[in-house]
């Protein structure tokens, strides 16, 4: 494979979900527009983080990634090859090279099947060894997340949040993945459990060159733990770039106010979701013009015209510097706001 070339390319993602309440005779279907018109790329060993508040399609554009969930439109690609829903040999390549780790880590397993056979059951459904090697690479893989084999006969509600999600962990690495999508796969587990499954996550990956897409409603983990970072708003990508720019110097008003709603972000503290003022976001009504118009602070009247602005270089030519999607750019200055 070429070396330039990213593992993942996800082009103008569109995922709409019919609404609850909808089919009603004579009336227009209503949609979610849960995401809409993703692009962004990763390339292997890569850590991007995705952030935003709940509702703003991160869940959704993780599954739409790895097909578990069906878009409407636009491209994924996966090494260089095109996914779509269509193609199974594509689709089994991909689930044979990427994994996703859910937030629930009791919600994820069966109950009633001990975890050393649940991790077995992935062994044997990639092929990845052959049947007499199983016991042998469930012990391995239990010991790689920081679990002592002997633990394979119990079941999930014989183990701690900690364990169980650990035990996550090793299903994902069964797979002998090239890219993991993380989902809030903390947020379930007391705060001491995850900095200790963090810190694993991130050793496992650096030191198998995983490529991990974060997704998270803490701003302080994603800077921990992640090289770039996407900032969603009601399904679009609203800014994107390195962590440390789009931390130190965010140019979107929403990444700003998101930032601004947790003044002290310390990497090493774990932080409350922000909370902004101005209408609650619906992906159902979808605002004209740029969609966090209605709550920005420097919203113009062109805000509200025409169609969302689209990202782009926050330095003109450089995409490596970050790109933003808002018609302005807005003095350095006034990231904190001067108001009391
Ligand atoms: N299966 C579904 N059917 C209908 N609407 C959905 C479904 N899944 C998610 N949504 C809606 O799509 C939007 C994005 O949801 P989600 O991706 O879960 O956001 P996040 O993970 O950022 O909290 C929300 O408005 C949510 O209610
Ligand atoms: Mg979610």
């Amino acid at each position: 494979m070429n070396a330039s070339l990213p593992l993942l390319d996800v082009k103008d993602l569109m995922v709409r979900f019919r609404a609850a309440g909808a089919g009603i005779p004579f009336t227009r279907p209503r949609y979610i527009n849960a995401v809409n018109g993703v692009s962004l790329t990763v390339a292997p060993g890569e850590t991007l983080g995705i952030v935003g508040e709940s509702g703003c399609g991160k869940s959704t554009l993780g599954r739409a990634i790895l097909n578990l969930v069906e878009f409407e439109s636009g491209a994924v690609r996966f090494e260089g090859g095109e996914v779509s829903a269509r193609d199974k040999a594509a689709i089994a390549r991909l689930r044979g090279e990427t994994a996703m780790i859910f937030q629930d880590p009791y919600g994820s397993l069966n109950p009633r099947i001990p975890i050393g056979e649940a991790i077995a059951e992935v062994l044997r459904v990639h092929r990845k060894v052959g049947a007499d090697a199983v016991p042998a690479r469930v012990a391995e893989l239990l010991r790689l997340v920081g679990l002592t084999p002997d633990l394979a006969g119990r079941r999930p509600h014989q183990l701690s949040g900690g364990q169980c999600q650990r035990v996550g962990i090793a299903r994902a690495l069964a797979v002998e993945p090239r890219l993991i999508i993380a989902d809030e796969c903390v947020a379930a587990l007391d705060v001491s459990i995850q900095a200790q499954i963090l810190n694993l996550l991130m050793e496992l990956q650096r030191r198998m060159n995983l490529a991990l897409i974060f997704i998270s409603h803490d701003l302080g983990v994603v800077r921990h733990l992640c090289r770039r970072v996407a900032v969603m708003y009601l399904g679009r990508i609203v800014e994107l770039g390195p962590t440390e720019q789009v931390f130190s110097a965010p140019r979107h008003p929403y990444t700003r106010a998101l930032l601004a709603a947790v003044p002290d972000i310390d990497p090493d503290r774990l932080l409350a979701p922000p909370q902004l003022g101005g209408e609650p976001p619906s992906p159902q009504d979808l605002p004209s013009g740029c969609p966090f118009h209605p709550r920005c602070p420097h919203a113009q009247t062109a805000c509200a015209r025409g169609n969302a602005p689209t990202l782009r270089a926050t330095i003109p030519g450089d995409l490596r510097a970050g790109e933003v999607a808002c018609h302005f750019d807005l003095p350095p200055d006034t990231q904190q706001g001067e108001d009391p």
